[in-house]
């Protein structure tokens, strides 16, 4: 068999009788030769018509301009314009073999290409799933947090809901809308590891109690402190730093206005308020009017004005609406 036996070759030059000469060499070894201009234009154009070419000889010392004009972002996409010279003339057997070298080359380098990108967009998805596994095993203790004192069992997601339209009305992009949606629901994590005889105690706690709770915040951010993923990092925002306070007066660190991260201003302003319309152990539910006044009443002093703003801008359907927020 021929050296290029069914290879489907592109000789392009501007001499026509030496593209000519070129096609009936290169045929003479089982090439299947057209012939063309050394515009890139022409090239490419005689290149969609039939079989792809494995390779385009380029005559005269045009192979820079052709390359250039073929692939100008130097991906190494398309078949390899190789000049006349490499292969030397006159293009007999000797050439042919080394033509059908060069093309055998192209084509492992385009195969290992292909390779390296699956095994990247394994090790991706492989990164993806375990944020997954992350996530979803952090769900299950923050609702197991949250079973404890909130008999609907919904508040998280409400919390999510609500942080991510507020997010969203507080001109965060889409990105951080949808971290935030999914990070907010964690903000109790910490509660976890709060006894039931304070966490669920009836009534208002003693001073001691009070800062037993209060550690839910630092012992929640604990839990994702170090995670590699975005996701886990705005969580370990929103964690520490839902009950830090505008003024200053918060905690677990006393930040103060934006310093806080504005993921937690806006988790902080959407845990209250559904906290407020909602009915818990040491208290009763209150009306949407009353909770949505009392957010209004500490922007500034409690809550960043301007995630109040939104809060405010998003009106009652905003506040109480369900499902997904994008
Ligand atoms: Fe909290
Ligand atoms: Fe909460």
């Amino acid at each position: 068999m021929d050296a290029l036996t069914g290879t489907r070759v592109l000789v392009a030059g501007e001499d026509r009788s030496a593209v000519q000469l070129a096609c009936a060499g290169l045929a003479a070894h089982g090439a299947i030769a057209d012939g063309s201009s050394a515009d890139p234009g022409a090239v490419a154009a005689a290149a969609r018509k039939g079989e792809p070419p494995a390779a385009v000889i380029a005559l005269g010392g045009t192979e820079q301009a052709l390359r250039a004009g073929l692939d100008p972002l130097g991906l190494d996409v398309g078949p390899p314009v190789i000049g006349a010279d490499e292969l030397g003339t006159p293009l007999g057997a000797v050439a042919a073999r080394r033509l059908r070298t060069l093309v055998q080359l192209h084509a492992l380098r385009g195969r290992t290409r292909e390779l390296e990108g699956v095994i990247a967009a394994q090790a991706v998805s492989r990164r993806r799933e375990n944020a997954a596994a992350q996530l979803d095993g952090l769900r299950r203790l923050a609702l197991a947090a949250e079973y404890r004192d909130d008999n609907t069992h919904e508040h998280t997601q409400r919390v999510g809901h609500l942080a991510a339209l507020l997010a969203r009305g507080a001109g965060l992009g889409d990105r951080m809308v949808r971290l935030v949606r999914e990070a907010a629901p964690l903000h109790d994590l910490g509660k976890i590891a709060i006894p039931d005889s304070i966490l669920l105690k009836p009534g208002r706690l003693s001073d001691e109690e009070y800062e037993v709770v209060k550690t839910h915040a630092l012992l929640g951010a604990r839990v994702l402190a170090g995670a590699e993923s975005e996701l886990l990092e705005v969580a370990e925002r929103i964690v520490r730093h839902h009950h830090e306070r505008w003024d200053g007066g918060g905690y677990p660190d006393s930040l103060e206005g934006e310093d806080i991260p504005v993921v937690a201003r806006i988790a902080a302003v959407a845990d209250v308020f559904d906290v407020l319309v909602h009915e818990r152990p040491y208290k009763d539910s209150w009306s949407v009017e009353a909770a949505a006044e009392e957010i209004r009443k500490g922007a500034g002093t409690q809550f960043d004005p301007s995630v109040v703003e939104a809060f405010d801008e998003l009106g009652p359907d905003g506040w109480r609406s369900d499902g997904e927020a994008g």
